[in-house]
């Protein structure tokens, strides 16, 4: 048996030289009303949420990951919350309207911001 039955990661990174990252984006605004939904819920010994770095679909934030289903989330509002939380996290539903069901373009997106910050790095 799992410790929580969702776990969900929400990305908080921010890159000072880029408003294409999650926080630039509201990210934290998006985490404050999931932990506050989750808590308003009682459901915080079923549902696991942690801010984390960088999820790598940087441009299309706020970004958060559902575990273990595995399901991706992109351009999460606070507007949005409650709906993930009574379709998803409580339903089992995918907010597919919000969701990568594409995974071979996740997998691209992915691969192309890990180029485009390994070229920055290297100058
Ligand atoms: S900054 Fe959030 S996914 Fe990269």
């Amino acid at each position: 048996m799992l410790p929580f039955r969702k776990h969900v990661f929400v990305c908080t990174n921010s890159k000072p030289d880029d408003d294409g990252c999650c926080a630039a984006r509201g990210s934290e605004q998006v985490l404050q009303k999931l932990r506050a939904e989750i808590s308003a819920r009682k459901l915080q010994k079923e549902i696991h949420v942690t801010a984390c770095g960088s999820l790598g679909t940087c441009g299309h934030g706020p970004n958060m990951v559902v575990h273990p289903d595995g399901t991706w989330y992109s351009g999460v509002n606070v507007s949005d919350i409650a709906e993930i939380v009574e379709q998803h996290l409580v339903s089992g539903k995918v907010v597919e309207r919000l969701a990568w069901l594409d995974h071979e373009k996740l997998h691209q997106t992915i691969a192309e911001n890990r180029a485009k910050s390994q070229a920055k790095r290297a100058g």
